[in-house]
């Protein structure tokens, strides 16, 4: 194991002595229309602002400014659909040119710095083309992961108000065709707002009526308009919303500015994957989700590396050695997954003689994030692998790494189930419920002295307040992760869980707070309570438990198929809801608070240690009867 502390101990202390110099050197990796005034300000939003005064286009960043130094031909896109059986490649110009001319179709529709556009695709190339047209127009772009279902579609675009929204015929999941139109369409008539026009892609598996005055066909739009050039906009001004699961049922609108994202995101491709403009950089996630924003479309384009895109899952499209394929067929240098992907190859393939039945030699470290890698899993990928088996720690909210390896430092976190060490750019530390910094070794809350460094969300979408409220106020000065672990006493980092109600599904982030509210609409719910429950493959699953209204005497069979219908049916496919029980009453406190961490550990088959303070402890028995057949 190659361990240098001393290279990342250096690299973190020159950060610490002098941010604003640290971040100002790797603004160096960007091209800027206009520099700054200043590297940081800590005047404006809920803690300041990076590179004030400063423009740039981020669009610019990650094409124009590799096909002018002479990569144009170099490919900075490779399509690997395991769903369609294709394969195609985009080189730097090639790319360039689909994006300026679907810029110019937008801008025929109207489109302007600031305005929002929402896209909900698949894993097509033409979300990447998307993004990058709507963020050369200096507008926002909103995207939508397609295993959510059309409320909560709706909700954001209720909340984002786009002019232009941005979607396909249909999705390809393994045995069905999920048609993506009608979903829209659902969407749009339960939406407050409605969009000018919508752009649809016809994908040839399935074609999409279009609604003629409304509907556009995507690649007609484009083929039709004329490139238009990158439009540089303040580094302070938004490039993106993206929403995700906050603790309350209404999803929260992430702003990430076009300036301090691209420096971070750009620094953080040497610094923590070692990888550069020509390397081949592969993340199998989705663009609906941070990382997929992140490291699937900016980080390696801004990088000039070449850049996977995969429309497949790590099993069962054929195999679970689909990963070594990709991996062989486009010599990938750094593969980033979620820790469940491993597990599914893991369950199906103990020996992994699928994955290296073919030829890794290029492949150099694997990097984990979206949920804590439990280390028999960690251990597991590293030895079948024999290369470092990277965890790091980060959330939607941050853009990039709170915690890593660095591999550009020469250091690799060599404890399986330890998230590295802080990133250059954050003072992280656990708190205890007053706010103060625990003794290493001690657990609490992990939060991050402020300000956040560039990347990082500067706020919420017009919602300045609950930003402050969700993530400011617990611990002033601090921005509160919503994480709970420890700082070992090497500085190795140990992220534990969640201090609210986010659980982590197959790496997807969802509030079981969102979940309760729509089991709570069932006319026959007079309460529940919804929880994550451990899982082999998923790591963590929803289980719902629900307390029936006085005088209901419909089987209960029958009632909780209809609870897991509502919650695919209002949230999406993607929550895995399958598991409702029916109990006479919950568990509570004296003072009616649901107890439900204790139901979590009943569920896991642990003890269900209760507080003092439970009210009645026969409805704990109660539960684990209800939950029997699981535990
Ligand atoms: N559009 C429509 N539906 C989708 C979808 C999409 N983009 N993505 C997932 N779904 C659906 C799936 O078809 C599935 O539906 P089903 O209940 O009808 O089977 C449901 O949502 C759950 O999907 P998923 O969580 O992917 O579970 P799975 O059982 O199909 O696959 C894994 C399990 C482990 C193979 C899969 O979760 C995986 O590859 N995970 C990688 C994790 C990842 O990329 N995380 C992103 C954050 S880093
Ligand atoms: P998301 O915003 O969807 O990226 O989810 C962020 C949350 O996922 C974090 O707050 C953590 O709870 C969890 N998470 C992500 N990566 C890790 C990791 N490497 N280790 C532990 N938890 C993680």
């Amino acid at each position: 194991m190659n361990d240098s502390p001393s290279l990342y101990q250096q690299s973190y202390q020159a950060w610490r002595k002098n941010p604003e110099a640290w971040w100002a050197e790797a603004a160096g990796g960007i091209s800027w229309e206009r520099r700054w005034d200043k590297v940081f300000d800590p005047a404006p939003g809920p803690f300041g602002a990076w590179f004030p005064g400063a423009r740039l286009n981020t669009c610019y960043n990650c094409l124009d400014r590799h096909v002018e130094a002479g990569r144009g031909a170099q490919p900075a896109l490779i399509w690997d659909s395991a769903m369609a059986g294709r394969i195609e490649v985009f080189s730097y110009a090639a790319l360039r040119d689909r994006t300026a001319r679907l810029a110019g179709a937008l801008r025929r529709l109207g489109i302007g710095p600031g305005d929002r556009v929402v896209i909900y695709l698949p894993m097509v190339p033409e979300a990447v083309v998307a993004m990058l047209a709507v963020a050369r127009l200096g507008a926002i772009h909103s995207v939508v992961f397609g295993g959510f279902a059309a409320a909560e579609l709706a909700a954001r675009i209720a909340d984002a108000k786009p002019r232009v929204v941005i979607s396909a015929s249909c999705g390809l999941e393994p045995g069905r065709i999920v048609a993506y139109k009608p979903i829209l369409d659902a969407a749009l008539a339960l939406s407050p707002h409605r969009p000018e026009t919508c752009l649809i892609l016809q994908r040839p598996m399935l074609r999409a009526d279009l609604m003629a005055g409304r509907d556009e066909d995507f690649l007609e739009a484009e083929a039709a308009a004329l490139p238009v050039d990158p439009v540089p906009v303040a580094a302070t001004d938004p490039l993106y919303i993206l929403y995700t699961s906050g603790t309350t049922g209404r999803p929260k609108g992430i702003v990430r500015d076009n300036g301090g994202h691209a420096v971070a995101l750009c620094r953080s491709m040497g610094m923590i994957y070692g990888v550069g403009a020509g390397d081949v950089f592969w993340t199998a996630s989705d663009v609906g989700w941070v990382v997929g924003h992140s490291y699937i479309v900016y980080a390696p384009l801004l990088a000039g590396c070449t850049s996977v895109m995969y429309e497949g899952k790590p099993v069962g499209t054929p195999d679970a050695g689909a990963f070594g394929r990709v991996i062989a067929a486009h010599g990938v240098k750094v593969l980033f997954t979620a820790p469940t992907a491993l597990r599914a190859i893991k369950q199906q393939d103990p020996e992994a003689e699928l994955l290296l039945g073919h030829d890794l030699a290029r492949f150099e470290a694997l990097f984990l994030a979206g949920e804590r890698c439990d280390p028999p899993t960690a251990e597991w990928a590293a030895e079948k692998l024999r290369r470092p088996v990277v965890d790091h720690w980060w959330q939607t909210e941050t853009g990039w790494a709170i915690t890593a390896g660095f591999r550009e430092f020469g250091l690799f976190p060599f404890k399986p189930g330890s998230g590295g060490r802080p990133a250059p750019g954050y003072d992280l530390q656990a708190l205890d419920e007053t706010g103060q910094v625990q003794p290493r070794g001690q657990s609490g809350s992990l939060a991050i002295r402020l300000p956040l460094p560039p990347g990082a969300a500067p706020t919420l979408w017009h919602n300045e307040e609950g930003y402050r409220e969700a993530y400011l106020r617990d611990f002033p000065g601090w921005y509160r992760t919503g994480d709970a672990g420890l700082i070992d006493e090497d500085g190795d980092v140990w992220v534990m869980g969640r201090t609210d109600d986010i659980i982590n599904v197959a790496g997807h982030r969802l509030s079981t707070g969102a979940m309760e509210e729509v089991l709570a609409s069932h006319p026959d719910v007079a309460e529940c309570a919804v929880i994550g429950a451990k899982d082999t493959l998923k790591g963590q699953v929803p289980l719902g438990l629900a307390v029936l209204k006085a005088g209901v005497n419909r089987p209960e069979a029958e009632i909780c198929r209809e609870l897991v219908a509502m919650v695919r049916a209002r949230i999406g496919p993607v929550a895995a809801f399958h598991e409702a029980r029916i109990v006479p009453r919950l568990p509570k406190t004296r003072s009616g608070k649901i107890l439900r961490a204790a139901i979590r550990r009943l569920a896991d088959g642990e003890p269900a240690n209760p507080p003092p303070t439970i009210e009645d402890p026969a409805a704990l028995d109660e539960v684990a009867r209800a939950l029997g057949p699981r535990i």
